[in-house]
């Protein structure tokens, strides 16, 4: 039976754009090199998603003839690419939000029991106050993102959004009923996780095709 997760706290990116690019991003003849630029990409249209709701605060700003009230991003944004696959798509958010913080969560899976092993870790100060975006293109068991989840809310972080690539169905009620507060937003929700916990269809292993490491 598919696991059961709720959909409304899943925001699935439909745009043609982002679902045209994610069909090459899943070609097995697609190159390191524009599987690189098109992760770069998605993660970019997808960071201009879950960033559509953010508080504003109003500016007082001066153009060349006067003075107006303008809008501008009220809380620090801290970024969070899950080692190694995210970031590919920490790249992509820096281009869209350029003076974001970043924090870094360095975490595997083990080959063997699929379980995650920490081995870096590391946050700016201002965490608790920031908008965290958390990236990496893949939600398999949700091992990952649980602990990444876990370390953050450790830290303080309040505000905790969780953005990838590709989902399993299976990843998403992990992380969903993990933690009651998190959003999450995908490119793609797949079938299912094959016997080695990778996802089905899926586009394989993330890190190994944006570093050529296999
Ligand atoms: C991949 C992926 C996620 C994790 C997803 O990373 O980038 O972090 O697996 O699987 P899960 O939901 O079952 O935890 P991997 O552990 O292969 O490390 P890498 O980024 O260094 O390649
Ligand atoms: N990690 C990946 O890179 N791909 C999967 O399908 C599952 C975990």
């Amino acid at each position: 039976m598919s696991a059961a997760y709720d959909e409304s706290r899943v925001r699935v990116i439909n745009h043609p754009m982002v679902q045209h690019k994610l069909s090459i991003l899943r070609d097995e003849k697609t190159t390191t090199k524009d599987f690189r630029q098109l992760v770069h990409e998605l993660a970019l249209f997808e960071g201009y998603e879950a960033t559509s709701d953010l508080e504003l605060k109003d500016v007082e700003i001066n153009t060349p003839l006067e003075t107006c009230t303008c809008k501008q991003i009220a809380k620090n944004i801290v970024v969070v690419p899950i080692l190694r696959a995210g970031l590919g798509m920490a790249d992509g958010i820096l281009e869209l939000i350029p003076n974001a913080h970043v924090g870094h969560v360095g975490m595997y899976r083990d080959p063997k029991t699929h379980e995650p092993r920490q081995y870096y870790c590391k946050l700016p100060n201002d965490i608790a106050d920031s908008t965290c975006l958390v990236v990496d293109p893949m939600l398999a068991t949700g091992g990952s993102a649980t602990a990444a989840i876990h370390f953050l809310r450790e830290a303080g972080a309040k505000d905790i959004r969780m953005l990838f690539l590709v989902s399993a169905p299976e990843g998403l009620q992990a992380v969903l009923e993990y933690d009651p507060k998190v959003q999450v937003y995908t490119c793609a929700v797949d079938r299912q996780l094959n016997d080695n916990a990778y996802i089905l269809p899926g586009l394989g292993d993330a890190g190994d095709r944006i570093y050529g490491t296999k």
